[in-house]
């Protein structure tokens, strides 16, 4: 019997084949396809049915959503594993399935639901798979692995696929390194596999984050787009890959270690949801993941607010006199989250030692954090704290006291990284010494926002005494811990921090309310890094600070316009030290941190525009009202053009069929010596003009300094 089951919300289209014998296959993902009866059901899987060749193989092969070998597959498998050399090419039935429609999911989102069930009598193995096409069109999928044999199964690897057509020709994914996140990287989609692997135990400061097909050329408005992520945050892969036959699947999953995931009789491993979101050009494809994030359960509620980080105005020079000043100053230009960085704790006085000692150091803080907190709220803001709960050094009384809960391989702990080493949470007592440090902490000083940091890789990362591999439960156990406390302190918030965005993936989001963007301010390297951290995350939930000129990381100087300019898409902090700026760019700070405050439930709701301008010197950004009847817009030069004037830019995301005010807007761009007869007409005299203009013909710009930029606001007047 031809079973064809078609799920579509948002403008997506998915459609299952579970005609079988084996697991479903996914038909189609793409664009909306209207109701389909079940006739045309039937015609598209006669038309999308790829003939026979009979070589390689005399019968049809198809793409099964955890593809094997036993369907024609000659490519990465679904199900990897065996039972000491056994049963290692599954062949699984489908057993039963259920479709359910707009329920609601585990995590709380509204989802169309497909479950199917199946097994392989031989291999004596049990699969459940789950579809959901959620109301945000986006597309999850995942599996779980049951051992039903008497002997253990070893699974080596449990990953899903979702096809793209062959029109999806380029690729695009992302590496990078600290203080330089998320640098984007295209290639031809070519036979073979594109496959981005990640073994530090963290989503990575080189995540792929996603991959992304379309076909070539693809932007952020136009070309057809499938981005695929896995929502993991520690091993885990993503791949694109195309066989001898054209087949073009993206695929992804946790990327486990040998030995890692034994299953006795009964035993089940579940992969991570992999993600694919389906859009014409990326900002559609990223507004998907936006929408679910801003959905979910974990999402913070209130405006975000304006946080001051004590770390590059003070690093380890921690001092109640110091810090009282910088919260004082901080309050007064507008701040309202003091986060106290690290070295409170312990015998932390730089970063070699104290890692693991989570108590108040008596020689920094006699009086323990109460007099700090108490100015900090006096000043009218809220207090947060700097933690590395999954970190140790060795010279600490932790380490000294359980040298056991360090993680290990043979007898050694690996490389150490910024002088630690990782401690193992999988440990039921480390797990429970570390949970009651942070409660301990949390009960005693009201304490609003945790900055979770997580600074060395999870190398060589064996459990004590068996040796096992342990990357994947301590994923887990972290995720557990954060739950934990956010449950027993309602309202806490927390920052997942990694050297910057090393652990930055929908996993942790489930859990977390922040991330941190980089560990560099300079706002050139933040704006490459905040496109490529929107493609997932909400800007809101990036932390971007203002940090001080020359930048501490590369040297660079830029005006305090630019700094602000750029980081005020996100959720936005400073780091400067207030007792260092002089009074005309302390006032400007004030200004921007005035300008966020007036314009965050526009910037913290809207929809992230970004144009396809063919200069790659400038770029134009901005955030739309869900309404569109505001936008903001971002003008940034990275360096200088080849020509000059660029020409008009378009402004996207506008609704063409309404008239805007535009304005340059913000505080007054103090690095622009903008000569009167430079300027473009509009800008000395604003106009309202139809939003098709402005999408179609667009605007000229005003002359540009390299390392510069302005606003524009579009404000709808009909
Ligand atoms: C990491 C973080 C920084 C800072 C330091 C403190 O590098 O990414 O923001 O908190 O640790 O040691």
């Amino acid at each position: 019997m031809t079973r064809l089951i078609h799920l579509q919300r948002a403008g997506v289209s998915v459609v299952a084949d579970l005609t079988g014998p084996g697991l479903p296959a996914i038909l189609y993902w793409g664009a909306g396809l209207g109701e389909l009866d079940d006739g045309q059901l039937a015609a598209l899987r006669t038309v999308m049915k790829p003939p026979i060749s009979h070589n390689p193989y005399d019968q049809p092969w198809h793409v099964e959503i955890l593809p094997s070998f036993a369907s024609g597959w000659l490519g990465r498998p679904g199900v990897e594993g065996s039972r000491d050399g056994q049963d290692w090419s599954p062949c699984f039935q489908t057993t039963d399935f259920e479709l359910a429609s707009g329920i609601e999911a585990a995590d709380g989102r509204i989802a169309d639901q497909l479950r199917v069930r199946a097994a392989d009598q031989h291999a004596r193995l049990g699969l459940e798979v789950e579809v959901e096409l959620l109301a945000t069109g986006l597309l999850r999928v995942r599996a779980a692995v049951t051992s039903q044999g008497d002997e253990s199964y070893t699974v080596a690897a449990l990953r899903t696929v979702l096809p793209v057509p062959a029109r999806a020709a380029e690729l695009l994914d992302f590496t990078g390194r600290h203080i330089k996140e998320r640098i984007p990287q295209r290639t031809p989609f070519t036979v073979g596999i594109h496959s981005r692997e990640q073994r530090s135990g963290r989503t990575g400061l080189d995540a792929a984050s996603v991959i992304v097909a379309g076909p070539a050329g693809f932007g952020y408005r136009s070309g057809e787009v499938w981005g695929v992520h896995a929502a993991f945050s520690g091993n885990q892969a993503v791949y694109a890959e195309q066989l001898y036959n054209g087949a073009r699947v993206l695929g992804g999953g946790e990327l486990l270690q040998h030995g890692e995931i034994i299953l006795g009789h009964g035993d089940t491993y579940q992969s991570p949801w992999l993600y694919g979101s389906h859009a014409e050009g990326l900002d559609a494809m990223a507004a998907r993941f936006h929408q679910h994030v801003r959905t979910g359960p974990a999402y913070p509620a209130g405006p975000r607010p304006v946080v001051v980080n004590t770390w590059e105005a003070v690093y380890f020079d921690q001092d109640l006199d110091l810090l009282g000043e910088i919260a004082d100053r901080a309050a007064a230009v507008g701040a309202e989250r003091f986060v106290l960085d690290d070295g409170w704790f312990g015998g932390r006085r730089d970063d070699h030692r104290g890692l693991g000692d989570w108590y108040v150091s008596p020689d920094v803080w006699p009086q323990g954090l109460d007099p700090l907190i108490s100015r900090v709220h006096q000043a009218g803001m809220d207090f947060g704290l700097w933690v590395e709960p999954e970190m140790i050094n060795l010279d600490s009384d932790l380490a000294r006291a359980h040298p056991e809960w360090i993680f290990k391989t043979g007898d050694r702990a690996g490389y150490s990284s910024r002088h630690q080493h990782v401690l193992d949470l999988t440990h039921p007592d480390a797990y429970a010494h570390i949970l009651s440090a942070l409660d301990a902490l949390l009960n005693a000083y009201p304490i609003a926002y945790l900055k979770w940091d997580h600074n060395r890789l999870l190398v060589e990362a064996g459990h004590q005494p068996s040796g096992r591999p342990a990357i994947h439960a301590q994923t887990v156990a972290v995720y557990r811990m954060m739950d934990e406390l956010r449950a027993r302190h309602p309202g806490l918030e927390i920052e997942s921090c990694a050297s910057g965005a090393g652990r930055v993936d929908l996993g942790i989001l489930e859990h977390t309310q922040r991330v941190w963007g980089s560990d560099t301010n300079d706002p050139i390297e933040r704006q490459q890094i905040h496109r490529g951290l929107e493609l997932i995350v909400p800007p809101e939930l990036i932390g971007a600070h203002i940090g001080p000129s020359p930048s501490h990381t590369t040297g660079r100087t830029h005006s305090l316009a630019f700094r602000a300019e750029t980081a005020i898409w996100c959720h936005l902090g400073f780091e400067i030290d207030l007792r260092s700026t002089g009074e005309e760019e302390t006032a400007d700070l004030a200004a921007w941190v005035r300008f966020y405050k007036q314009h965050r439930g526009l910037l913290h709701t809207g929809t992230v525009v970004n144009a396809d301008h063919p200069d790659p010197a400038i770029w134009i950004s901005g955030v739309v009202s869900p309404d569109r009847s505001r936008a903001l817009f971002g003008v940034a030069a990275l360096r200088r053009s080849d020509t000059w004037p660029p020409g008009p830019v378009r402004l996207p995301g506008l609704d063409p069929g309404r008239g805007y005010r535009i304005e340059v807007a913000g505080p007054s761009p103090s690095d622009q010596a903008w000569r009167p007869s430079e300027l473009p007409d509009w800008v000395k005299d604003a106009q309202v003009v139809p939003g098709l203009v402005l999408a179609q013909a667009g605007v000229q710009l005003i002359a540009l300094r390299p390392e510069s930029g302005y606003l524009i606001s579009a404000t709808a007047v009909i």
